[in-house]
């Protein structure tokens, strides 16, 4: 649909009003974007009917509609688009993918999976673990990258799935689908990829890739949250059984009523993230650099980047010596996060950056810095001259880096326990 000239207008007004300033928690979620809201309000009004009611033209245009959307979802990712299952978000796509596919083989497999995944797989994954499903946690290399030759060492004649990352979610570190793909076709391996931080953010073509299913959530590309999706590949088939009964609607795999609106959104995004990618990265990916080429200016050489390899946006630091949370503190004024949204609440150290062999202390000197297509040139430089300063401050009431600075070598201290 193309806005008139009116609409538009208000699309212009609304953009400008979006508070982007101080907001750099782009992987814990997006601001949506003004044409996704527009796409969706006549779902919400005019257009409210049942998309499964086949008895009228009101169900008709609403099934249109998330028919249209599920072919945004698939031309994104080079997928046909019976092969989109709409779901609440990523959770639950990857919740429908690993039990599904675990109940579909009677609980009776072998799982291959990583340390460093998302909550979602890993919970899943242990919840399964209950039900008699045998699970290999791949550990990661100190770069949060994965040794590929050691995970095909882990594989047995059971091994029927294996689950890692597209990108990860606190560091932003990138899988070579490719390469894992590669390996689950030689061996007869559906492959399941949490692509929740990948998808509309970098191409990813599930054929090339041999993707059996993909986890795709709409609020991390400019989408509304309550939304997502699972891709299930049908050919070669990955068979699951759903998790919900009922009616039966997305091929029976997701009964409920698929909610319209937020159907039209969730394309909507893919379709723009289609369109504007080349532009959003090369944006991105400069303000990544300015970030880290900055900070590293003002504060000095000794601030650890963690990982590589990794998806411009997603910049994860540690600044040695002082606590991540007194950093947090003294930025209050901005979104940040020292990892995981979801893990948030919890003072435990990041298990990410733990896998990664990182130090409690560093791990807890850890922060996320999003960025995203809204962020600008100017709010990267006020971040920094803040950043900088709290970390200047914080330094100097730090006994550790009083020591350091003499020359003291910590790694010779003897510490209590
Ligand atoms: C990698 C990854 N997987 C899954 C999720 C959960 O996504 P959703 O909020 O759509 O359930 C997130 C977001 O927190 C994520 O970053």
């Amino acid at each position: 649909m193309i806005p008139s000239t009116t609409k538009a207008n208000q699309i212009a007004t609304y953009d400008n009003k979006i508070p982007t300033k101080k907001y750099f928690d782009y992987q814990a979620t997006t601001p949506t974007d003004p044409r996704v809201l527009e796409s969706m309000l006549p779902y919400l009004t005019s257009i409210y009917g049942n998309p499964h009611s086949r008895s009228h033209s009101f169900g008709w245009e609403a099934e249109k509609a998330v028919e249209d959307a599920r072919k945004q979802v698939a031309d994104l990712i080079n997928a046909d688009p019976k092969e989109i299952v709409f779901t609440s978000g990523a959770t639950e796509a990857s919740n429908l993918a690993l039990k599904g596919f675990a109940e579909y083989n009677d609980y009776n497999l072998h799982i291959i999976t990583s340390q460093t995944e998302h909550k979602a797989t890993l919970e899943t994954c242990r919840y399964l673990e209950g039900k008699g499903v045998e699970v290999t946690y791949l550990p990661s290399n100190k770069d949060g990258s994965l040794d590929l030759k050691e995970m095909k060492k882990l594989i047995k004649p059971n091994t029927k799935l294996i689950s890692l990352l597209a990108v990860n979610n606190e560091i932003g570190v990138k899988h070579p689908l490719e390469e894992i793909g590669k390996i689950c076709k030689e061996k007869d391996i559906v492959f399941h990829t949490d692509a929740a931080q990948a998808f509309g953010k970098m191409p990813i073509d599930v054929k090339k890739c041999n993707i059996g299913m993909m986890s795709i959530s709409g609020h991390k590309i400019y989408g509304p949250k309550g939304i997502g999706a699972l891709y299930v590949r049908r050919r070669p088939k990955v068979r699951i059984l759903p998790l919900f009964h009922g009616g039966g609607q997305e091929k029976g795999l997701r009964s409920g009523t698929t909610p319209t609106f937020l159907t039209v959104g969730l394309g909507t995004a893919a379709k723009i993230a289609k369109n504007e990618m080349k532009k959003n990265s090369t944006h991105i990916e400069m303000l990544t650099k300015r970030l880290y080429d900055k900070l590293r200016e003002k504060i000095g050489d000794d601030i650890i980047k963690n990982g590589k390899d990794t998806l411009p946006g997603c910049l994860n630091i540690s600044f040695p010596y002082i606590e991540g949370e007194g950093l947090l503190m003294k930025l209050k004024n901005f979104a940040l996060s020292s990892g995981s949204a979801c893990t948030s609440a919890s003072l435990e150290p990041s298990y990410v950056l733990r896998a990664l062999g990182t130090t409690d202390d560093l791990a807890h000197s850890s922060i996320r810095f999003g960025i995203g297509k809204f962020t600008t040139k100017e709010d990267v430089d006020t971040l920094v001259e803040e950043v900088s300063k709290a970390v200047i401050n914080l330094r100097e009431m730090s006994p550790l880096y009083e020591m350091v600075k003499e020359g003291v070598d910590l790694s010779t201290i003897k510490w209590s326990a």
